[in-house]
């Protein structure tokens, strides 16, 4: 896989979840035992990624510190006679190589992708938004490296939605690509627009936190103005970007969560704690007692 760099655009305010995320960032509320950034880091990993470069702000430096190697815990730990924990615990400071940038004014998500130009260079790339949480076989950045390997330009994770959600999602125009592996799953994009209400939408196709960007994006994201709710949208500059490039949506296999959203949020941890070994029978036979 060519794919070098991750983004993690991790410096936005989580109201979605307060009063939760009123002292504590939202990327680390934990689903079941893992918190919400660590399994987008471990998707990057499992891509076979070796570099994820955090957009971050005021307020997150829990997840550095996640990251960050913990001599005194581990110490401790292994005091205890707990290794296998210790071991759980080291591993995720292990899963790849870091760097943090600071988004000084909270100006969009485009502005956050545009503040690791320097660090991306001229390469193609991927941005993680770890509000979706993604359940699949594949690790979906890996089902997208194959699509770029193949077509080499930009590939959005794309999911149908129910119309009357359009306006929580960037929603793309398409022509489904034929005579692909990927038949009925691989569309061509012709436009783009961010957040439309349900009569703008061109389509139900709604972009998910997954992209592979071509470095050219960077160049669109200077020269994007406010969109959407007076943020720089990287949305707006994929749709300048189109018009030098194609750009590809792909429906990937898998199991989405908005866990960024209360609801989303706890549908994932009933289902993840549903698959969980050690306690996945005895929560079932718990949710079975319920009487709804
Ligand atoms: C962002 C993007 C949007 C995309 C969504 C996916 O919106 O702007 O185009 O559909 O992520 O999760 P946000 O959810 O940050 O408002």
């Amino acid at each position: 896989m060519k794919i070098r760099k991750a983004v993690l655009p991790v410096a936005g305010l989580g109201t979605r979840f307060l009063p939760a995320t009123k002292a504590q960032p939202k990327e680390m509320l934990p689903v079941v035992d893992k918190p919400l950034v660590q399994y987008a880091v471990e998707e990057v990993a499992a891509a076979g990624i070796p570099l994820t470069i955090f957009v971050t702000g005021r307020g997150k430096s829990a997840i550095e510190n996640h990251f960050d190697v913990s001599a005194e815990l581990e110490y401790e730990l292994a005091g205890r006679g707990k290794n296998p924990l210790r071991k759980q615990v080291r591993a995720i400071s292990s899963l790849c190589d870091v760097v943090y940038l600071r988004q000084k004014y909270p100006k969009g998500l485009g502005h956050a992708v545009l503040m690791s130009r320097e660090l991306v260079d001229e390469e193609p790339f991927a941005v993680v938004l770890s509000d979706d949480v993604i359940d699949s076989r594949v690790p979906c950045l890996k089902q997208m490296g194959e699509v770029f390997d193949e077509f080499d330009a930009s590939i959005l994770a794309i999911e149908r939605v129910p119309k009357s959600t359009v306006g929580s999602y960037g929603i793309i125009a398409a022509e489904p690509v034929r005579n692909s592996k990927w038949n009925g799953r691989l569309f061509k994009v012709t436009d783009l627009i961010e957040k439309p209400s349900p009569s703008d939408a061109p389509s139900n196709l709604a972009i998910i936190g997954r992209y592979i960007l071509t470095p050219r994006i960077f160049r669109k994201l200077a020269t994007t103005r406010r969109g959407k709710g007076g943020e720089i949208q990287l949305t707006d500059a994929l749709k300048d970007l189109l018009k030098d490039e194609p750009i590809y949506g792909f429906i990937f296999e898998g199991k989405r969560y908005d866990a960024g959203d209360k609801l989303g949020f706890l549908k994932a941890t009933v289902e993840f704690a549903l698959k969980e070994p050690n306690m996945g029978s005895e929560f079932r036979k718990y949710l079975k007692t319920l009487k709804l």
